[in-house]
């Protein structure tokens, strides 16, 4: 996301100034051209001969001295493509939020139609201030990221909302804002489900299978690159996406309940979760004993079908994708699959391999759409199979 882009690392004068640092580093090592400008408070937390060596270019610190440019805020402001501020004081928000320009660093952010990116950090009551929480209204509806300030250890030694997140999550969160501004999903919510589902027996024992909801992760991170609102519902923690909301379930019937809710204003519904056709027909309310004759026989009752219900009596506008597990007779199983559960496209995962499927971070799928040719994708990473997929779903619309 950052690679040959020119990246301005603006610093503003809080003790979370030092972070700034490796924030410059990491931009660096993505590949792009950093340079930075500080206030003059900024340079009473850090030095900007430490910024200056980790950017390889000067710190602009004054609009007046050091430069041969006249108008070196408008040098700057025109050669940069992403202006990140971070950290971001109370005083330098209000600034921005309120058109000031007494400085290199408002000057220059103020001249510039560059993407931008603003990090708060400060003390937890400045950031519930009114004033501040209006100018970071504000920002945000003059088109700025905002990133969340992280809940943790203050400098003024307890914990609470106000810490700088670290350097590689604001970049994270940033490179998916950026992907996604220009996105072709904007707008659009996606409900994905993920992992295998528990069955419970009693209250410590349930039936699952080997789903590592990896698939489904990988498949709400793509659409949140494309710019899609993406709610996850899912049996199996894994990581924070930024842009995608979880909700997790434990059983097909509480997947069930959670889809069909959030589907009624869904655009777009993935079922990439290895839902269990099956649960015990009764869950016991205590845990279950050693039985005297040796032996326990299980019954067990069909679990609702998410996709078949959804695809079949719910779908108006939506899109429908399921996926397909399948061993043996693959494509046949897939075509029947996508029929009867009247999906508008179906991913047939070949889960005999052991390279690929379930608890891989690989993948290899097959793609059915009515009325087009199967298409495979061979072996390659989830996230690029998602991304894949992702691409042939913006072709159903
Ligand atoms: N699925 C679902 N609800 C179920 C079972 C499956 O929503 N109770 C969805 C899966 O998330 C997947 C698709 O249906 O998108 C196909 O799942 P799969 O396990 O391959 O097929 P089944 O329908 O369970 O059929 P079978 O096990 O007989 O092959």
């Amino acid at each position: 996301m950052f690679k040959e882009k020119n990246v301005l690392v603006m610093v503003s004068g809080s003790v979370a100034a030092y972070k700034s640092a490796t924030l410059v580093r990491l931009l660096i090592k993505s590949g792009a051209q950093v340079r930075v400008g500080m206030t003059t408070a900024a340079q009473e937390f850090i030095t900007s001969k430490t910024l200056s060596i980790l950017s390889g270019n000067d710190v602009l610190t004054d609009l007046f001295v050091g430069h041969t440019s006249d108008v070196v805020h408008i040098d700057w402001a025109k050669w940069a493509d992403i202006i990140f501020v971070v950290p971001a004081t109370a005083n330098i928000i209000g600034k921005l939020a309120q058109g000031i320009a007494d400085d290199a660093v408002t000057t220059t952010i103020m001249a510039s139609i560059a993407d931008k990116i603003i990090a708060p950090a400060m003390n937890d009551n400045m950031l519930t201030n009114p004033a501040v929480v209006r100018n970071i209204e504000t920002l945000k509806k003059d088109g700025w990221f905002v990133i969340e300030p992280a809940v943790g250890f203050l400098a003024e030694g307890y914990s609470a909302q106000g810490r700088l997140p670290e350097p590689v999550d604001i970049l994270q969160q940033s490179a998916v804002r950026l992907r996604a501004k220009n996105g072709l999903l904007i707008g659009k919510k996606i409900i994905i489900t993920a992992g295998g589902t528990h069955e419970a027996l009693d209250p410590v024992r349930y039936l699952t299978n080997r789903s590592s909801g990896k698939m489904g992760y990988a498949l709400a991170r793509a659409a949140a690159e494309m710019g899609a609102d993406v709610i996850l519902i899912t049996t199996i923690a894994r990581e924070d996406i930024f842009g995608v909301k979880k909700i997790f379930v434990n059983s097909a019937q509480e997947m069930f309940d959670a889809s069909i809710q959030a589907f009624a204003t869904a655009d777009i519904f993935i079922s990439a979760a290895a839902v269990s056709d099956f649960k015990p027909a009764e869950k016991a309310i205590h845990k279950i004993k050693k039985q005297a004759n040796g032996g326990l026989t299980l019954r067990l009752v069909q679990n609702p079908d998410i996709l078949r219900t959804i695809g079949q009596s719910k779908k108006n506008h939506q899109i429908v994708i399921g996926f397909a597990a399948e061993t043996q007779e693959i494509l046949a199983h897939g075509q029947d699959k996508l029929i009867k559960k009247n999906a508008d496209m179906l991913i047939i995962n070949d889960v005999s391999r052991s390279d690929t499927g379930f608890s891989s971070d690989d993948n290899a799928v097959t793609i059915l759409i009515p009325g087009r040719l199967p298409e495979t994708l061979s072996k390659a990473s989830k996230i690029d199979i998602a991304r894949a997929i992702m691409t042939q779903v913006i072709t159903l619309k």
